[in-house]
């Protein structure tokens, strides 16, 4: 049996829904999209993703085709229909259906598109070794800001990762971190965290937010600053993060251990806060 999407307005098997061919989604990568993990079937940090679904929508002059409680319904109704207690739902907006001309048609209605899958979070393994990552030129356009279903850059970085046996490609731009092809990066140097401050060159993180509230809230050092290539390379303790993986150490660099080679202290008390920050909202959400 084929699992439940929605499409414009309704709930129906994955291979029974259609779009056009002229859908501007497809022909020009033309829409935003979101990503939101679901945990015991309840969405985390919702608001903060329709936040920026919003502000992506706004950036690329799209009118949000619904008000804030009918993405919140939709999405609910969504996870009730899927077996997982933990999912990854996948929204997307595009501007919709019109002859092919690059400039913005008039009258049409969006395409929404939602799925959900289950969310498969780091195994113990992965959280206790780290992963290895690769690093690369961030090649991509200057509005990363925006979460663009235009995703070759992106896809293109994380296929060199994969062709390296790598999780993930950590990326410079101009002797400076952005973030990777699917994570934001944090770096830990003499007890601080540092991280690359939100601007036009990386997605403004909803984990990266998460992230930096638990750590200001241990007490640790955190600084949003440009951070060059050679601090990253020396630096005691490298960490991606995202909706799906959470937070996770890179104890590998480009093959040359990170810090000690070992997920660092610093790494270990902010993702068992991250464990302890989840259950905790998922309690108050019951
Ligand atoms: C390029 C990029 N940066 C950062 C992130 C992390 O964002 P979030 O924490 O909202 O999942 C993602 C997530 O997919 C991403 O694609």
């Amino acid at each position: 049996m084929s699992d439940t999407v929605y499409l414009n307005g309704e709930f129906l098997p994955a291979d029974q829904a259609k779009i056009s061919v002229l859908d501007r989604g497809f022909i020009f990568g033309d829409g935003v999209y979101e990503v939101i993990p679901a945990y015991s079937r309840r969405p985390f940090r919702l608001k903060e993703h329709l936040v920026r679904l919003q502000r992506s929508l706004d950036a690329i002059r799209i009118d949000n085709p619904m008000p804030e409680a009918e993405w919140t319904r939709l999405i609910q109704e969504l996870i009730a229909r899927h077996g997982s207690e933990d999912q990854s739902v996948y929204l997307q907006v595009t501007r919709g259906v019109a002859k092919r001309d690059h400039t913005f048609p008039k009258g049409i209605r969006p395409t929404v598109f939602m799925m959900s899958s289950p969310l498969t979070t780091p195994t113990k393994e992965l959280v206790d070794n780290g992963v290895a990552c690769v690093t690369g030129t961030d090649y991509r356009w200057l509005k990363c800001d925006i979460k663009s279903i235009s995703l070759l850059g992106n896809c293109l970085l994380r296929q060199a990762a994969a062709d390296a046996d790598a999780a993930e490609i950590v990326l410079f731009r101009d002797g400076h971190l952005t973030e990777a092809s699917a994570s934001s990066i944090f770096i830990v140097r003499d007890g601080r965290l540092l991280a690359p401050p939100k601007d036009h060159l990386i997605l403004p993180g909803i984990t990266y937010d998460v992230v930096l509230e638990l750590a200001a809230a241990c007490g640790i050092p955190v600084e949003l600053r440009p951070i060059s290539e050679s601090e990253v390379r020396s630096a005691d303790e490298i960490w991606l993060s995202s909706s799906t993986r959470e937070v996770l150490a890179v104890t590998k660099l480009d093959g040359k251990p990170v810090g000690s080679g070992r997920p660092g202290e610093v790494f270990r008390r902010v993702h068992q806060e991250f464990q302890a920050f989840k259950r905790k909202v998922m309690r108050q959400a019951a």
